[in-house]
C-alpha cells in the first residue's frame, strides 16, 4: 500500500520546499459555507462538482493550448456546475460565490510546518493566478511565512505540464533534485515526480480514513470527491513518501535518512 511503503529522503540535498496550494495548504472544502448560503441544500454537491470540473478544465485548456487563467477556469467551472444542476446565477452572484476561492481556510498544520522549515526556501507553486494567490496568502496570513509564491500563469500551462514545474528551477535557481514538492492532489504528485522532484504526498482526505463506511444508501459528496481525487494515483511516478500531516515534514527533512 502506498502509505506504508518504506522510502527515504535525504534532507541534506533539499534547498527548497515547494507546496501545492489548493487542497494542500488550503482546504478547498472551506468554500462550502459560502456555496451553501447562496444555494441552500446544495453546498456540498456544488463544492465537489465545482472542484472536479475546475481541474478538468485546467487540463483541457492546457491540452488544447488555449490557456485561460485559473480565475477564468474557476468561474467557468462554477458556471458549469450550476447549469448542470439547473441552478441559475447571474454574473454578480457567480463572481461572489467564486470569490470564496480567494478566502480559503489554511489547514491547521500549515503555519507550524512553514515556521520549522526555515531557512530552507518555503514556496508555493500553484495553478492559481498571481492575483488569486497573493489575495489568498494575504488574507490567510501565510504571506509572511513564505519566501516565494509562484504561479504557473507565466507558462500558460497548468500542472501537470512539465513547463509548469519548471517555474521552480527558473525562479529559485535550484535544480529539480534539490526540491521537495508537497501535494495532496494525485495528478500533481504524479506530475511533480515525473518532472524529477522529490515528492511528499500529504493524505488529506476522508478516503484515507477507514472508519468512513463504504456502504449505505447514497454516497456522501465529500466522500465521493475524496475517492476520486484524494487517493494516490495508480499510474507510475508515485510519491516518495506519504505523510498524514504537514507537521511530519520538517523532521523528515532534518534527518539524513528518514523512513516512511
Ligand atoms: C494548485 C492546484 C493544483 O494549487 O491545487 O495548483
Amino acid at each position: 500500500m502506498q502509505a506504508s511503503r518504506k522510502r527515504t529522503i535525504d534532507g541534506r540535498e533539499i534547498k527548497a520546499v515547494v507546496f501545492d496550494a489548493y487542497g494542500t495548504l488550503y482546504d478547498v472544502q472551506s468554500v462550502e459555507g459560502a456555496v451553501e448560503a447562496a444555494f441552500p441544500g446544495r453546498g456540498s454537491l456544488i463544492t465537489a462538482i465545482w472542484r472536479m470540473k475546475q481541474l478538468e478544465y485546467s487540463w483541457l485548456v492546457t491540452l488544447m493550448e488555449r490557456y485561460e487563467d485559473f480565475w477564468s477556469i474557476t468561474l467557468r467551472s462554477l458556471e458549469y456546475t450550476l447549469r448542470s444542476l439547473d441552478l441559475s446565477a447571474g454574473g454578480q452572484l457567480l463572481e461572489d460565490v467564486a470569490a470564496s476561492y480567494l478566502d480559503l481556510k489554511p489547514y491547521d498544520d500549515v503555519l507550524e510546518c512553514l515556521g520549522r522549515l526555515a531557512p530552507r526556501q518555503r514556496v508555493i507553486l500553484s495553478n492559481g493566478s498571481p492575483a488569486m494567490l497573493s489575495t489568498l496568502a494575504a488574507k490567510s496570513g501565510l504571506d509572511t511565512a513564505l519566501d516565494h509564491i509562484l504561479s504557473v500563469d507565466e507558462k500558460r500551462a497548468f500542472k501537470p505540464a512539465p513547463a509548469a514545474y519548471m517555474r521552480v528551477e527558473e525562479e529559485l535557481g535550484v535544480s529539480r533534485g534539490q526540491v521537495a514538492f508537497i501535494s495532496s492532489n494525485g495528478f500533481d504528485i504524479c506530475g511533480a515526480k515525473s518532472f524529477g522532484f522529490t515528492v511528499i504526498r500529504v493524505a488529506r482526505t476522508i478516503a484515507d480514513n477507514p472508519r468512513v463506511p463504504l456502504t449505505g444508501t447514497g454516497l456522501d459528496e465529500r466522500f465521493f470527491f475524496s475517492l476520486m481525487r484524494g487517493k494516490a494515483e495508480t499510474l507510475d511516478n508515485a510519491a516518495d513518501i506519504t505523510v498524514h500531516s504537514l507537521a511530519e515534514i520538517p523532521d523528515l527533512l532534518t534527518s539524513r535518512k528518514a523512513d516512511g
